[in-house]
This record gives structure tokens, sequence and C-alpha cells, in this order.
């Protein structure tokens, strides 16, 4: 099996694609691979990773053209998935030469800045969940509530999130508006308009309504089908909407 990566020395874009034979093992991630790329062919070849158990949401990637975990993805089956994407440039241009019948693709998350090879800048992710200050407020929130199973089971999808920007990786809305607060953020936000134990609920969904929010959002629904944690924010940013 071979793999083409993506390189991009200097950062702020590819320039090139470096190509390696892997020595498939049972069971092996993209991960793995990288990992085996990285100890004996080419010590220079950058990518994020932590937990290795799709839960720190470091690691995600363009694969064969799908936003991915690469610790979550195994080689072997990448050609039995398929997302059906709506399409949007990064998601459709290949680079020549690609053989995808022989070759597995790497690349950069989109809709990110390039820092090195796969290493992409999540600050304009982070910054828009900050931005919506999407914690509890604890002068709004002094007491402790109790929350019945069922009402944590409204929430618990949105619970789920691990951030690892692939929602925000797969949207053509990202791909074309830099200012686009990106559906993890308004997850979030109907998250915690939607938990019973939050006093001032409502301040989320109206944060969510701001012009760089919930309005741009097309409701394509690459979200939900790239969403390794089944968040599905589309759902979410519809109900933000009906809620205007
Ligand atoms: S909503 Fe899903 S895809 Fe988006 S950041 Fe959270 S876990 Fe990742
Ligand atoms: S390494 Fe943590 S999610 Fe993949």
């Amino acid at each position: 099996m071979r793999m083409r990566i993506a390189r991009s020395r200097e950062g702020g874009k590819v320039t090139h694609y470096d190509l390696y034979k892997i020595d498939l093992k049972k069971g092996m991630t993209v991960l793995d691979a990288l990992f085996q790329i990285q100890d004996r062919m080419d010590p220079s070849l950058s990518f994020r990773y932590s937990c290795r158990g799709a839960v720190c949401g470091s690691c995600s990637m363009l694969i064969n053209k799908e936003p991915r975990l690469a610790c979550r993805t195994q080689v072997a089956k990448i050609r039995e998935e398929n997302m059906r994407l709506k399409a949007f440039p990064a998601i459709v241009e290949t680079p020549s030469g690609w053989n995808p019948d022989k070759e597995i693709l790497v690349e950069p998350l989109p809709n990110m800045i390039i820092l090195k090879d796969l290493v992409v800048d999540m600050s304009k992710f982070y910054d828009a969940l900050e931005s919506m200050r999407l914690w509890v407020d604890p002068e709004m929130n002094e007491e402790a509530f109790l929350q019945s199973p069922e009402d944590r089971k409204r929430i618990e999808r949105y619970v789920n999130c691990i951030l690892c920007a692939i929602c925000y990786g797969s949207c053509p809305v990202n791909a074309e508006n830099e200012e686009y607060i990106g559906p993890a953020a308004l997850a979030k936000a109907w998250r915690f308009h939607e938990d019973t134990r939050i006093r001032n609920h409502t301040r989320y969904v109206e944060t969510a309504r701001v012009a760089s929010g919930a309005p741009m959002c097309e409701l394509i629904m690459n979200c939900v089908k790239a969403c390794p944690k089944g968040v599905a924010p589309g759902g979410a940013i519809r109900m933000i909407k009906q809620n205007e």
C-alpha cells in the first residue's frame, strides 16, 4: 500500500506531495501509518495527535478527500466508506498522479491555515467558541441543580463533541466565508440552551443568531455526515434557526 501525503515545509499552502510505501499491518490506522513513515522513512513529516483513541480530537485530516480522525480510520477499510459530502474545491480537486486504487491520499484539514504538512492552525475554530462565551456563567449559576436522565439525554449528543473541527473542515460555507462561526460552536450554543441546569440559557441562542452564526448556515449537512462522534451539528443549527 502506498500513501501520498501533502507537504508544506514553509506552511501556508501545500507545496508538493510525497509518496511512501507502507508496510500494511492488520487493523492499521492512518495514524499508525504516519508513525511508520515518521519512524522509518521521514522524521520531518509533521502531524498532530494525542490520545490515539478518538477522544482528543487532535488528528483530524483529509483522508482520500474525506475529513476524518486519523486514529480512527483503518487503512484497509477506507475505500469501503463514503460520506457522500456535498462538493467544494478542497474535497474535489485531486493532485496530479494520484491513483485512488493503489494509494491513500492524506492532506491537511480544509478551511484552516496550514502550519506545516498536516498540522493546521486551529485558532479561528477556538476563537469562535471563545467569542460566543460557550461556558456556564458562574455568577448566574451559583446553586447546584439536579438533572433527570431524560433531560441529560436531550443534550447527550452535543456533550460528546471532542472539538476535532472535522465539521468545520467539511463545511462548504466555512470554505467560502472566513467569518462563519462554524457548526461545532453553534451546536455547543444549542447544547447550553437545552441544558436544564442553566438559568440564563437564552443568551446562548441569541449569540448563535449573530450574522456570522446560524443565519449563514445553508443546512448543507456535511457536518452531520462527517462528525465522528454523531453530534449532528446541522440538526442543532436547524433548531436555532427555527427559534428565530
Ligand atoms: S461537532 Fe463533531 S465534527 Fe464538529 S468538532 Fe464536535 S465532534 Fe468534531
Ligand atoms: S489522536 Fe486523539 S482523536 Fe485521534
